[in-house]
């Protein structure tokens, strides 16, 4: 059976049309009126077949050269446990969900309560769920704030019914670039799992082949959970505020790189930039480590690797960018990708196989994050210090917690032995944290270490210690419901 694409919110799949987002966090303070706005708005949810037109739309006007810039808003909701239990839904068995990311990420995993901020703590009232708010602008966001969601949702009614709800706090993103990168300056988004019988994998060069859509939707072919019916075609939706250090970042890169890269009084730009991009597997274009390890032959002493010279790099480089055409097949060896890479930590494809020989692929996730804050300063890049808030709002979806996001920070990120098996050709040193989001214990020295092979000699390792230059600043878990689950929420009669 094809997933409906009427039913399933369309931040789930296939992402929404956004250069704005805000995520408005919410408490419901009246549960009878709750139900009924929220009931007759699920038709100003945006489903999948909604999300999919405006991509369509705007894809074709930019074939056709038409560049100026079309007004459009996606609306799509989620909520907590809290907030589910206030509306009568106890049944989603979930027990990482039930708890909240409070107890799970701080009282017992690693984030640390003081880096928290006090609104995902509470302070400012109880998170039921969240409206996430995606535009062509800031302005179009906060108009449909004002103008609709607003009135529905926290004001009192003209016949004097209270509130459904309180309006929290929100966090919102932009797009920072055309290049869509990152605040560390590497293009994101460009590997996502590709669902079967959504995504059109020749068509499509964003995921390492097709992955079955129960591991993101819930009640569909490869869920193997039990669930109640009303959340079929759901998912869980995690939501996290990392903030970023990055002018840290690259005095850390920097004093780690530096003797590899230095000649004479001069430092080597291809050499920093590899030595950088194997952190992440792809150069800050996108191209993939696995496919591209080193430099264009001749330009080791000038190569950024960044997205804006790519199409000086010419056609087949610029295939290279989206590429999610390679397996970390060499698995013994990490002369291509290190092993501790961000991308071979979180996607380890032929690392982490089945029995036949295919990926192990069911602690997929499908990331729909945005960055906040500005992008670093000069006067920043010359201190090397951060004065201005920045990040990103990490956002993923999966059938399952603790398979998908848990699995994956917790169990390989911060794991210093993920990938298993990697060390018996390194003198029996292990791969190490994973360099972009690994946590380690408060005073714990022995595991904040990556292990990376050398520019001139890649058999040989060197361990860095690390630096936090990623920190969880709070979040929470939600669930997504399908139309025909909020419709089952509300009371409304399909
Ligand atoms: C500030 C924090 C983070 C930064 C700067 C970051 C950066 C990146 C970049 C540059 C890529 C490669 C481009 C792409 O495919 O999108 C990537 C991929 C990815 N990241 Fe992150 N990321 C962050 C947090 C996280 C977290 C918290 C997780 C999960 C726990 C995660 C999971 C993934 C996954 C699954 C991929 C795709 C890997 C693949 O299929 O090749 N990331 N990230």
């Amino acid at each position: 059976m094809v997933p409906n694409l009427n039913n399933i919110q369309g931040d789930i799949w296939p992402r929404l049309a956004k250069k704005y987002e805000t995520f408005l966090f919410f408490e419901i303070l009246d549960m009878a009126r709750f139900k009924k706005e929220l009931g007759s708005f699920s038709k100003y949810i945006t489903t999948a077949k909604a999300a999919c037109e405006t991509r369509g739309r705007l894809y074709s006007r930019k074939e056709n050269g038409e560049n100026n810039i079309v007004e459009t808003i996606s609306t799509n909701i989620s909520l907590s446990a809290a907030g589910l239990a206030r509306l009568g839904k106890t049944d989603l068995g979930d027990f990482i969900f039930k708890g909240g990311m409070y107890a799970d990420m701080v009282t017992v995993g690693l984030d640390r309560d003081e880096e928290w901020h006090g609104e995902f703590k509470g302070s400012r009232g109880q998170i039921d769920g969240v409206f996430i708010l995606a535009g062509s602008s800031e302005d179009t966001v906060n108009n449909w704030i004002i103008d609709v969601i607003k009135p529905k949702f926290a004001d009192p009614t003209i016949n004097g019914e209270p509130a459904a709800s309180k309006f929290l706090f929100t966090q919102s993103g932009a797009v920072l670039n055309e290049y869509d990168v990152e605040h560390f300056g590497w293009k994101d988004g460009a590997s996502q799992p590709l669902l079967k019988g959504l995504d059109d994998e020749t068509t499509n060069t964003k995921g390492p082949g097709l992955i079955k859509p129960g591991y993101i939707i819930l009640g569909e072919e490869g869920d193997t959970e039990p669930s109640p019916d009303w959340a079929k075609d759901g998912s869980f939706m995690v939501f996290r505020r990392l903030r970023q250090l990055v002018p840290e970042f690259t005095q850390w890169v920097v004093k780690q790189i530096g003797d590899q890269a230095k000649d004479g009084d001069k430092m080597k730009l291809g050499v920093i930039s590899t030595l950088s991009s194997r952190l992440v597997g792809r150069w800050p274009d996108g191209a993939p480590l696995d496919l591209m390890p080193g430099p264009p032959e001749g330009q080791e002493d000038t190569y950024k690797g960044l997205p804006e010279d790519a199409p000086g790099q010419g056609e087949e480089h610029m295939a290279l960018t989206n590429s999610n055409d390679f397996d970390f097949r060499d698995t013994q060896w990490q002369d291509r990708c290190p092993f501790a890479s961000h991308i071979r930590k979180v996607r380890p494809r032929a690392d982490r196989t089945n029995m036949d020989g295919t990926f192990d692929d069911t602690h997929a996730m499908i990331r729909r994050g945005i960055s906040f804050g500005p992008l670093t300063t000069n006067q920043e890049k010359s201190v090397g210090v951060t004065t201005h808030d920045r990040g990103l709002l990490f956002v993923s979806y999966q059938a399952n917690l603790h398979n998908g996001f848990r699995q994956v920070q917790n169990e390989w990120a911060n794991k210093i032995s993920f990938p298993p098996g990697k060390a018996r050709h390194y003198d029996n040193k292990q791969p190490g944290l994973d360099p972009i989001i690994g946590q380690w214990a408060k005073d714990d020295d022995h595991s904040n270490y990556i292990t990376m092979p050398r520019y001139d000699n890649p058999k040989k390792v060197e361990q860095w210690k690390l630096e936090r230059s990623v920190i969880a600043e709070g979040g929470e878990y939600f669930f997504s419901p399908s139309i025909s689950g909020i419709r089952e929420i509300c009371g409304v009669c399909a």
